[in-house]
């Protein structure tokens, strides 16, 4: 029996990795990971309940005790917190700009890290493969999947699309309210983990230049690839 796909995919925000994730899950017919909504969800819950996120070793308490459910169908991802959907919550601005210092609490990440590595093998076995996508899943959460990919783009790349995201536009005004969230999140991230260079072993897949179709193709060929060369 071949082994299950398992694809990690690590790359910056605004480098569409997220998008480019649920497609290769969604075209492969195997189940999605965003861990990323798994830091967002226990920040929600730290904030729900008045956890001071300074406090290193509550929020490491919280994380252990997380009741969290997380649905992997890359058409319809979902996460829910003690049976609350939280799916649209885990996105405001409150909780984006208060994840990276319960990302960056170094009492939780190993604790989330062994979840989604439980996850993962849950997920493999069930659907026959896995597309996870982070910050640390190349590295740290499953160094030994099948196909290991960096997902990156230029800051200017990474910003107008973020920009659009989140604005509706990429205008300048826009791009400079979107460029704090951006770089900040991503340079407090890149603290604990790196997901600006491959690691060795890791594809490198530079989307700046890419329209979604072409960077969806861009990663499927790696994973062609990987998998004839097997
Ligand atoms: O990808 P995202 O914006 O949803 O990620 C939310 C936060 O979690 C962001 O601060 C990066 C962090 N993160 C992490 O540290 N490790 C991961 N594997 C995934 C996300």
């Amino acid at each position: 029996m071949t082994a299950p796909l398992t694809i990690a995919i690590d790359g910056p925000s605004g480098s569409g990795k997220s998008s480019v994730a649920k497609a290769v899950a969604r075209r492969l017919g195997i189940g999605y990971l965003d861990t990323g909504a798994m830091y967002r969800a226990l920040t929600w819950w730290c904030l729900e309940r008045g956890v001071d996120l300074a406090d290193t070793e509550a929020v490491a308490e919280a994380a252990r005790t997380l009741p969290l459910e997380v649905g992997t169908d890359p058409d319809a991802p979902t996460v829910a917190v003690d049976g609350t959907d939280v799916g649209a919550a885990i996105r405001t601005s409150e909780v984006s700009t208060a994840v990276s210092a319960v990302a960056t609490n170094l009492q939780v990440r190993p604790v989330l890290q062994q979840l989604q590595r439980d996850l993962m093998a849950r997920i493999a076995d069930e659907t026959g493969g896995v597309v996870a996508e982070g910050r640390d899943i190349t590295t740290v959460v499953a160094p030994d999947a099948r196909v290991r990919l960096l997902v990156t783009a230029s800051e200017e790349a990474r910003l107008r699309r973020r920009s659009a995201e989140l604005h509706g536009s990429a205008d300048a005004a826009a791009v400079e309210a979107t460029r704090d969230q951006v770089v900040r999140r991503d340079r407090d991230d890149s603290t604990v983990s790196t997901f600006t260079e491959a690691a060795e072993g890791v594809h490198l897949v530079d989307t700046s230049d890419l329209d979604l179709e072409a960077s969806i193709e861009a990663v499927l060929d790696v994973v062609a690839g990987v998998t004839e060369a097997e």
